[in-house]
């Protein structure tokens, strides 16, 4: 399946805070690569959804949301702004609740079909840094290095309660490790695409190491398999 006109794709999937949306956006950063954060059209999808009162179980609604959906990233100084319909809602789809809604509409085989087509658009020269759940496994199943990020759920509901805390929003730790595991459950025993790593992915498990560390580590398999002139 792999084409030599395609360009390369790395794929970086895993559970929710095992460190994905940071060390996808330092390595296509470093290599100047694009960057496909695919959790975030979910989060769009149900957060469109609620302003045209769309219910999170009206699949075919859902789907026409998900293939019509209007919106633009905007890379800006290390950050990525993104507009829905012209209003700049990157805040407001980062939420715990936002994160669930994007789970549930993500269970929906036709929201996710809908959804497909986009995000193998993102395949562009240089290449591709996809962040997501079915990265290696669906969407680009011909991609040639996947990684399969991890960490205890103890130490993923510590990260988000330190982000969230400097953010100055208020949490609590244990309220934070139910709804992740409540989450990582529903992500894992969904009939389309379930969380799980690709037969031939690299899992990482992060829970001991540090975001510097993940970053080098994948740019060393990368250069190893060629990929990148090694450092
Ligand atoms: O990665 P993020 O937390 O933004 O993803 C939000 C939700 O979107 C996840 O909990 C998951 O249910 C869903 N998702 C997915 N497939 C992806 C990316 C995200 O099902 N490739």
């Amino acid at each position: 399946m792999n084409s030599p006109h395609q360009a390369a794709v790395l794929t970086i999937d895993g559970p929710g805070g095992a460190g994905k949306g940071t060390i996808s956006r330092l390595i296509a950063e470093r290599l100047g690569w694009h960057l496909l954060d695919s959790g975030a059209l979910y989060r769009l999808t149900a957060h469109a959804a609620a302003k045209h009162g769309v219910m999170l179980d009206d699949e075919p609604a859902l789907a026409r949301l998900a293939e019509t959906l209007d919106v633009t990233f905007l890379a800006e100084d290390g950050t990525t702004r993104i507009m829905l319909e012209g209003e700049d809602v990157g805040t407001a789809i980062r939420t715990e609740a936002a994160g669930e809604r994007a789970s549930q509409v993500a269970a929906l085989p036709a929201v996710r079909q809908a959804l497909l087509a986009r995000q193998r658009d993102f395949r562009q020269a240089p290449g591709l840094v996809a962040d997501g759940r079915d990265m290696g496994t669906v969407v680009f199943p011909d991609a040639p290095l996947k990684i399969f990020l991890t960490a205890s759920a103890e130490e993923r509901a510590r990260r988000r309660f330190l982000q969230l805390q400097e953010a100055g929003e208020s949490a609590s730790l244990s309220s934070l490790l139910k709804e992740i595991q409540a989450r990582d459950a529903r992500d894992m025993q969904r009939a389309v695409a379930p969380l799980k790593p690709a037969d031939d992915a690299v899992e990482l498990d992060t829970t001991e190491l540090t975001i510097p560390d993940v970053v080098d580590h994948i740019q060393r398999l990368l250069a190893d398999q060629g990929f990148i002139p090694s450092a």
